[in-house]
């Protein structure tokens, strides 16, 4: 039998998507780059289900309430405070019961070759993996990327403990070919001088053969890119790039621990926009480069500031934002606009409540 999380009101019946509907705010603008949706997102994915049907998006982030215990609110930086969203709740059940039936939405409305990437920290990770092996399978799991969302200071350092500074981001795909797209970074060398290859005309820096095989080596050998010692010891060229100010540089992959995107409160004063727990725009857009390509639907069922819609559309992916708070549609709205991004509003109605109401 399959390892399952269960908690008093798990809610396994089907979810009912007819009725649910995005309704037009106002007249949407030419040339739209995305859609803001205001309103709960389990009636705007229900609704997006009933619009689009199954695989209609092509990925998926999610930054849900964290189980923090916390209020939460917007800042203008001439100290007005408004509440922006709570994350309070009685037990982590009902928790799960919020996120449960989104995850199952979600898994719905991917397309084949889409991935869903989910942040949290230690409060939830471990909960929502057990949910989303269940959900997307536990072979689907792509990775747990760990970001350090704050430096190590002040009361984390006291706290008898290490520092509770990480979030994780839990990624799934949908099928068994997702999309993925290599990355990497450019790092200062940290020891070892560059050699200058003559023939490339590049600097590098060399490494054993570890468990290359003689074929790839003979492969490596004819892109100029074995070094043989006097003594006949095999070593691979690494070649370098050089910096702006002439400093060779490393390319190193982009793996699963992301210690290199600054914290929010590393960033441009013009980039952050005071909504409480709004995430690095460098962070989304790794993680869009790495696994969406341009033209790629986008969904953010939890958009906050509109984080993700203002680099989804800067990559050239149609954006569908959804957020409750009356806040976070003012910030991504104006957000939105000092970036001259233009979009369509709309709100998420249920035809049957709407009716009645
Ligand atoms: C952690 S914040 C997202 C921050 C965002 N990633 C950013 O960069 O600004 C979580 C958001 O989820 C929204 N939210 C919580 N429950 C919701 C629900 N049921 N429907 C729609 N939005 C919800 C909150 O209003 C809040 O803006």
């Amino acid at each position: 039998m399959s390892v399952r999380l269960t908690w008093p009101g798990r809610d396994d019946r089907p979810i009912e998507t007819r009725g649910a509907r995005l309704v037009p705010v106002e007249p949407p603008p030419e040339g739209s780059k995305g859609r803001v949706v205001v309103g709960d997102n389990l009636l705007a994915l229900r609704a997006l289900l009933e619009e689009g049907g199954e695989g209609s998006i092509d990925w998926t982030y999610l930054d849900p309430p964290y189980m923090s215990g916390a209020d939460y609110a917007h800042e203008d930086g001439k100290g007005a405070r408004t509440h922006a969203y709570k994350d309070r709740w009685a037990q982590r059940g009902d928790y799960l019961d919020v996120l449960y039936p989104r995850l199952r939405l979600l898994h719905r409305l991917l397309a084949p070759h889409g991935t869903i990437w989910v942040q949290v920290d230690h409060r939830a990770a471990h909960l929502l993996q057990v949910l989303l092996d269940e959900i997307f399978g536990v072979q689907r799991f792509r990775n747990a990327i760990a970001w350090r969302r704050a430096p190590p200071l002040g009361r984390q350092v006291q706290s008898g403990q290490f520092p509770r500074n990480v979030d994780t981001l839990l990624g799934y795909a949908k099928g068994d070919s997702p999309r993925f797209n290599r990355l990497h970074v450019l790092t200062p060398l940290k020891e070892g001088k560059p050699r200058w290859d003559e023939a490339a005309q590049k600097f590098f820096t060399l490494a054993p053969r570890g468990d290359y095989t003689d074929e790839s080596v003979s492969r490596l050998e004819r892109e100029g890119r074995i070094h043989r010692t006097p003594s006949g010891k095999v070593y691979v060229k690494y070649f370098l790039e050089v910096g702006v100010d002439g400093t060779p540089l490393k390319p190193r992959a982009v793996d699963s621990f992301w210690d290199d995107v600054p914290p929010l409160r590393h960033v441009s004063p013009l980039e952050r926009t005071g909504y409480p727990t709004q995430k690095p725009e460098k962070l989304l857009e790794r993680l869009l480069e790495a696994t969406s390509n341009a033209g790629d639907r986008v969904l953010d069922c939890f958009g906050g500031s509109g984080t993700t819609a203002v680099v989804a559309a800067r990559l050239g992916r149609p954006f569908v934002t959804v957020d409750e708070s009356p806040v976070s549609l003012a910030t991504t709205k104006s957000r939105l606009a000092a970036a001259k991004i233009p979009f369509a509003l709309e709100r998420a109605e249920d035809s049957a409540s709407s009716m009645s109401g």
